[in-house]
């Protein structure tokens, strides 16, 4: 087996910025009450010319200049999504075109908020078999194309981006282990039921408000800590390590409460933890992949350092990986 690893890293957010006290005058809300309960303070929006297709395609470009790879060279595309462009074809697909990468096998995975996680351990698996050289794997979101504007309890979390990595084979360091987890019987804490085959769009889906996420926030906040503690401590000892080797943390960003209580749990120091929830809010696949890129380009991960990446999202699913950089 192939030993594999990030070559190049890439994000784009959107230039439009939503504040907290443009909020305020939207719904019946605070500054004070976001801050305090979530962390986050302004989230970026798409335009209305802008779709997740369209925020992969910068993203993935910038990954790809990072890596010094042609996307003409690339043997796939993995777009972890859960606001395509469309039902079908895949984001992958509209991304392809838009790189001209024509070599490419395109595909899409579901995973909310976990999706680009779930993304690097399929490439990993690929490319360590010898299936294909290289891969680009993008989490891309416009959340804002499903938040109800109306509903204080959802509206205020979330926000638009996507962060993109190529992934190859490298000599040492790379991947070194990755934990997955799904319980399909909480499948109803998150969703946006409407539109699929279960509820085909129709006027009374509209009526009824389907279209848009909803979200028991308060079960999911529960479960999330204890989740995503566990997946780190089963990547670690996957990888043969302990959490005391744990250089850096890139959290998925859903509400700083979590990230602290994570951190807490694991007894690792706030300075050991990535952030960018008080400028992105919750961008769901995109989160860990915009951190990853951040941190890196900010110059807080050094060579061999050992990163921890760990998310928990709708599904419910959940996943961690362990990268020597
Ligand atoms: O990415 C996928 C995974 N998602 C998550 O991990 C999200 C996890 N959940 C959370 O982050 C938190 O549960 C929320 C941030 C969503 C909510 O925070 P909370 O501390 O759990 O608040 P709550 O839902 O228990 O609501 C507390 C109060 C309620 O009022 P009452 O019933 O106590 O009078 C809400 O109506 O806060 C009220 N509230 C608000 N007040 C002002 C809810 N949303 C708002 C708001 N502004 N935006």
């Amino acid at each position: 087996m192939k030993r594999v690893g990030i070559l190049g890293l890439g994000e784009y957010l959107p230039q439009r910025i939503l504040g907290n006290a443009e909020l305020e005058k939207m719904v019946d809300t605070t500054d004070e009450w976001i801050t305090s309960r979530t962390g986050i303070k302004e989230r970026h929006l798409v335009s209305k010319l802008e779709a997740a297709s369209d925020l992969a395609i910068k993203a993935a470009q910038e990954a790809l200049k990072d890596a010094k790879i042609k996307a003409e060279d690339l043997e796939l595309i993995i777009v972890a999504t859960i606001t395509p462009d469309m039902q079908f074809p895949a984001t992958a697909c509209f991304l392809q075109a838009g790189l001209n990468a024509k070599k490419a096998v395109c595909f899409d995975i579901s995973a909310a908020c976990s999706g680009f996680i779930y993304g690097l351990d399929i490439a990993r698996q690929f490319i360590a078999q010898g299936s294909y050289k290289n891969a680009l794997v993008v989490g891309t979101e416009v959340m804002s194309s499903v938040t109800d504007w109306q509903d204080r309890g959802t509206c205020v979390l979330f926000g638009d981006g996507a962060g993109a990595a190529v992934l190859g084979e490298v000599k040492l360091g790379g991947i070194l282990s990755t934990y997955l987890g799904s319980d399909g019987t909480k499948a109803d804490l998150i969703k946006c039921p409407g539109g699929g085959s279960r509820f085909p769009a129709s006027s009374d889906t509209i009526k009824e408000r389907l279209h848009y996420l909803k979200m028991e926030g308060n079960e999911v906040f529960k479960l999330a800590v204890n989740i995503m503690a566990n997946a780190a401590s089963e990547a670690v000892k996957a990888a043969g390590l302990t959490l005391a080797d744990i250089d850096l943390v890139v959290p998925h960003q859903a509400n700083m409460r979590i990230i602290m209580a994570l951190g807490k749990k694991l007894n690792l120091p706030e300075k050991k933890i990535y952030l960018n929830i008080e400028r992105c809010g919750n961008m769901s696949s995109a989160s860990v992949a915009t951190a990853l890129c951040e941190a890196v380009k900010e110059g807080r991960v050094k060579k061999n350092d050992i990163i921890l990446l760990d998310s928990f999202g709708a599904g419910l699913v959940w996943g961690a990986a362990i990268i020597k950089w």
